[in-house]
């Protein structure tokens, strides 16, 4: 007999940078206990779903900030759990029950915190059910492809105290055969990186939210160029073996209509960033850029799209928010070829995987992505290789709540019943 549920409650709990997060656990029938922490991001786009805290509110906890999340928590244990006692764990039902809950499309009335912890918490105990594991439920035959990893090696902007205008500069080892060899590159390249910086007199055992360096190089050129180094220093080959992918998170520095680089202290236009930032790509092996320009600076993507000198995958993160009607225009304009597929952004299990659907007929790649704020829940790795995203995006090497992501696809990968594909 299927199980059903039988209990589901929130709570507020931690997420790795020490601010209040949701959890949900979800009780079956079979007494078995399914529990999500969602994460939270920094350098958040204005159009993603809403987060909701006690800011404000008479909530919100003194010594938490007005970060606290009891209402959200409240919205679970008061609003949510009644509508799904009696119910099998079915992901695309829960999350019907919810929309019907709070029909607003940013989740506003619920808080996506709370939707998405509850959505996920279903999606466990239902491959729970199924007695699979969640990346075998979502793709029940065939070999389960594993996701390319692109890993931060350094960290600026709105993660590292703005060390750099730009947030990442990250690495992809497109050349490895398995996913093992790929995270065996990514760690020698890091290590590398931590010992070059402090040759070179930075201060490289601390570092950024999502365990990136936080190296204060002089421009984003140079910090290329170190990492084009680090990656050579290992035996690798630059470009052809692992190329470096930039997260410019542009808004993040968009002011009145210009980019304003603190690290130049000049201030650019649209079209003099995108000259810029295709100077960049003339001297760097850069393979893949996520959010040039800013959120709602749609012209600029649009027309840095017909100015790349080769084939380079442009991201769109805070531009889409995994959010199907701004992606519909994404597509509908050619403002980039890939999207970040972010769960929290969304708010829900299924319409994020309609939006990473939709993407994939379009011909764009999809990374799924974790936060800055992030949980030790591996389920993102199970859902970048269930959904066969092609790659995923997690922080760096270091940090428990990044490493459980890697450790999760290592455990896939040596189930055997995956394959590992270079989507370059
Ligand atoms: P965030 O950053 O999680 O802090 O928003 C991640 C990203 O921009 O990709
Ligand atoms: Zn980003």
């Amino acid at each position: 007999m299927t199980a059903t549920i039988t209990n589901v409650s929130g709570l507020q709990v931690l997420d790795s940078r020490g601010r209040p997060t949701v959890c949900a656990l979800i009780t079956l029938s079979d007494q078995s206990v399914h529990k999500v922490t969602v994460p939270s991001g920094a350098s958040t786009g204005r159009h993603e779903a809403l987060e909701l805290r006690d800011t404000n509110s008479q909530r919100a906890e003194k010594f938490y900030s007005g970060k606290s999340v009891s209402l959200a928590v409240s919205h679970i244990n008061e609003l949510i759990a009644p509508t799904m006692i009696g119910l099998v764990p079915d992901v695309a039902t829960i999350d019907q029950i919810m929309i019907q809950l709070d029909p607003t499309p940013r989740h506003e009335k619920l808080g996506a915190n709370a939707t998405l912890a509850v959505s996920l918490a279903t999606l466990k105990a239902g491959a729970h059910s199924h007695r699979q594991s969640i990346a075998r439920y979502l793709q029940p035959t065939g070999k389960l492809q594993l996701p390319m990893p692109m890993v931060n090696i350094l960290s600026g902007g709105a993660h590292a105290n703005g060390a750099l205008d730009i947030q990442d500069v990250l690495v992809i080892p497109h050349g490895a055969t398995s996913f093992s060899q790929a995270l065996s590159w990514v760690v020698a390249i890091r290590e590398s990186a931590a010992k070059r910086g402090a040759e070179q007199g930075f201060t490289t055992n601390l570092v950024a939210d999502e365990g990136g360096l936080g190296i204060p190089f002089a421009s984003s050129a140079k910090a290329c160029e170190f990492v084009a180094q680090c990656i050579e220093s290992v035996g690798l080959t630059a470009g052809h073996e692992v190329s470096i992918a930039l997260d410019i998170a542009a808004t993040q520095f968009f002011n009145d209509g210009q980019y304003v680089s603190r690290n130049s202290g000049k201030t650019f236009t649209s079209e003099q960033w995108s000259q810029q930032l295709l100077e960049l790509l003339d001297q760097a092996p850069i393979i893949s850029i996520e959010d040039p320009f800013a959120e709602d600076d749609w012209a600029a993507w649009k027309s840095f799209m017909t100015q790349l000198p080769r084939s380079i995958a442009v991201v769109g993160d805070d531009l889409f928010t995994t959010n199907a009607a701004r992606l519909a225009q994404g597509i509908q304009e050619k403002s980039a070829n890939s999207i970040l597929i972010k769960p929290n952004q969304n708010g829900l299990v299924s319409s994020t995987f309609d939006v990473l659907s939709r993407a994939k007929m379009s011909n764009f790649a999809t990374i799924v992505s974790a936060r800055s704020g992030e949980s030790e829940d591996t389920w993102l790795a199970d859902i970048a290789t269930g959904w066969s995203a092609g790659q995923i995006k997690v922080g760096s090497t270091h940090g428990s709540e990044r490493t459980a992501k890697w450790n999760r696809l290592l455990e896939l990968e040596h189930s055997d019943e995956t394959v590992f594909t270079n989507p370059f």
